[in-house]
């Protein structure tokens, strides 16, 4: 069963979408199996975005990622990582899907409502970012279900 990071970002998080958007995630069957709402600093905020360092865009991301509490989960599914990415939509809004979470709930390329990994291994590196492996609870819900 494959795992996926989501950031529930400052926009969404200060517009009170945060319980509409979990629905969207849930609404498909995904289990979330780690949650937590924070600040991201400036360090967090580039370990998270290391790839983008450098980028024109990137003092924008920080200062925005930084701005607000967001809310970090685990989900857990299977194909989670591809499938979360589709459900997300387009960074920008404007190419954005109908349908899809950013379409519904992002205003441009910036506050853009949600994060999610994309690829196995960007999901392992930023899912140890933000939690240690007793806070992920999987494997924990099949007695229930
Ligand atoms: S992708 O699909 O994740 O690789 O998207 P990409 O277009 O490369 O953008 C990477 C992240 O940078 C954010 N971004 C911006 N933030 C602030 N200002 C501007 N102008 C801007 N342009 C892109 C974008 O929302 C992506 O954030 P994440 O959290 O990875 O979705």
């Amino acid at each position: 069963m494959e795992k996926t990071l989501v950031l529930i970002k400052p926009d969404a998080f200060t517009k009170h979408y945060s319980g509409d958007i979990i629905k969207r995630y849930e609404a498909e069957g995904f289990r979330i199996v780690a949650m937590k709402l924070l600040k991201m600093d400036e360090r967090l905020a580039s370990i998270h975005y290391e790839e983008h360092i450098g980028r024109p865009y990137y003092n924008d991301l920080v200062g925005f990622m930084t701005s607000a509490p967001i809310i970090a989960m685990v989900l857990e599914g299977e194909d989670v990582i591809a499938k979360v990415r589709k459900l997300n939509g387009k960074t920008n809004p404007a190419e954005a899907e109908e349908g899809t979470i950013r379409k519904q709930f992002a205003a441009n390329g910036r506050r853009n409502a949600v994060h999610a990994s994309d690829s196995v291994e960007s999901a392992n590196r930023e899912i140890h970012i933000f939690f240690n492996e007793t806070e992920i609870l999987d494997g924990q819900y099949e007695a229930m279900e």
